[in-house]
């Protein structure tokens, strides 16, 4: 098969659908990449790497879409890439479809087969191609919140892992799933003391079972929540209500009980925050202040590490990307359950339910 590996366009993305390595797998198994001139640079990745993988650098985004059988990237095409697309063709990359009706119109127009990362599925209803990229920001919100607790850009002036003489910042953890854990893991790691609250008991259980003494557990109510916010100096957003926005467990009135200079990074702000407070910020600008506590809330926390983020990515789509390339879609997905949950439009019909039902279309059964 031909896999082209086009240049992300959207607005500040630096992350790309395939590295080297991810070459050189493709090439070893008798397939042929065609990656666009400067595709890669931005995660670290230059047109020699892709070359000596055993690529083909092509000047324009247009040739790549033009001369490949399957394009593998990482955000949904822009209205700029509509018209490139081509009849058939394999589009695998992340869609959000339901969160727009152009980009789904789009590509029911293009009769491309578009398999999104974000509805491949195992059996146990974990997302393998989301995961990764929540552990980046969970990892990545304790970085940004011991930052921004610093003085001189408005926070309470603490350093987590405090000094011998001085008690370690307090670090407090809402939900407890994959960027909880992370979360813990590295405010942990950093000496500071972690409080992490979830609903779920048997998360709470798995966590007061691997981590340190320091990193306490406890369930997520409305009592506990008021009772912590008050005496920790960076709070974690982290909860997820599977297609749902978040619940707010941090209400405006509440901001007033915690102390000048508290930080809340809230991660789920992509699904609307947890935090009633919260709104999208971006890397450039990405805090505000409201009753002196400090709000960081960039959406796309990975997109600021793009080499850790390029990789973490890859790891996990490439034994997909080699699937698709060596079997062709339609075997691939017989034969994979959790890659043909993946499936959403296919040759000019949406396939994927919540989709359909988002746009009032009919869902058909592919044959
Ligand atoms: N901002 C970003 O750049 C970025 C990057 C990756 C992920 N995210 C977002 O981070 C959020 C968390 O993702 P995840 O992968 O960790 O999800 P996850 O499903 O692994 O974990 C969510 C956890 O929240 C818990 N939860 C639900 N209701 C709760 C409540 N009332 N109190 C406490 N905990 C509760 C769940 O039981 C679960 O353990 C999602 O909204 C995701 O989209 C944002």
């Amino acid at each position: 098969m031909i896999v082209g590996v086009p240049k992300e366009i959207k607005n500040n993305e630096n992350r790309v659908g395939m590295t080297p390595a991810g070459v050189f797998e493709l090439v070893k198994n008798n397939h042929t990449v065609y990656v666009q001139s400067g595709a890669g640079e931005g995660s670290g990745f230059f047109n020699q790497d892709y070359q000596k993988a055993g690529a083909t650098i092509l000047d324009t985004i247009g040739q790549v879409y033009a001369m490949s059988d399957m394009i593998v990237k990482v955000k949904e095409p822009i209205a700029q890439e509509y018209d490139l697309i081509q009849k058939g063709q394999i589009l695998f990359t992340y869609f959000h479809f339901a969160s727009s009706e152009a980009l789904t119109k789009a590509m029911i127009k293009s009769k491309a087969v578009c398999i999104a990362y974000e509805t491949v599925e195992d059996e146990d209803g974990t997302l393998p191609l989301l995961t990764p990229m929540s552990e980046v920001a969970g990892r990545m919100a304790i970085q940004q919140g011991a930052k921004f607790l610093e003085k001189p850009v408005k926070g309470r002036g603490v350093l987590l892992g405090g000094v011998p003489g001085v008690a370690p910042g307090r670090v407090l953890v809402l939900g407890a799933g994959t960027v909880g854990i992370q979360a813990a893991k590295m405010a942990a790691g950093l000496g500071a003391h972690v409080t992490i609250m979830d609903v779920n008991m048997k998360r709470l259980r798995q966590v007061n079972d691997i981590m340190p003494s320091h990193v306490v557990t406890e369930f997520s109510n409305e009592f506990n929540i008021r009772k912590h916010i008050q005496t920790h100096d960076l709070i974690i957003g982290g909860v997820l209500l599977k297609g749902a926005k978040a619940p707010n467990l941090i209400t405006r009135d509440m901001l007033k009980d915690m102390r000048p200079g508290t930080v809340i990074v809230d991660v789920a702000v992509d699904q609307g925050g947890c935090v009633e407070t919260t709104k999208p910020t971006t890397h450039e600008d990405p805090t505000y202040i409201i009753d002196d506590v400090v709000h960081y809330c960039v959406a796309n926390m990975p997109g600021a590490v793009p080499y850790t983020s390029t990789v973490a990515l890859t790891n996990v789509t490439l034994p997909y990307v080699l699937k698709l390339a060596n079997m062709g879609w339609r075997s691939a997905c017989k034969l994979d359950k959790s890659l043909s949950m993946g499936l959403n439009i296919v040759e000019g019909e949406v396939v994927y339910k919540e989709i359909a039902e988002t746009f009032h279309l009919e869902e058909p059964v592919l044959v």
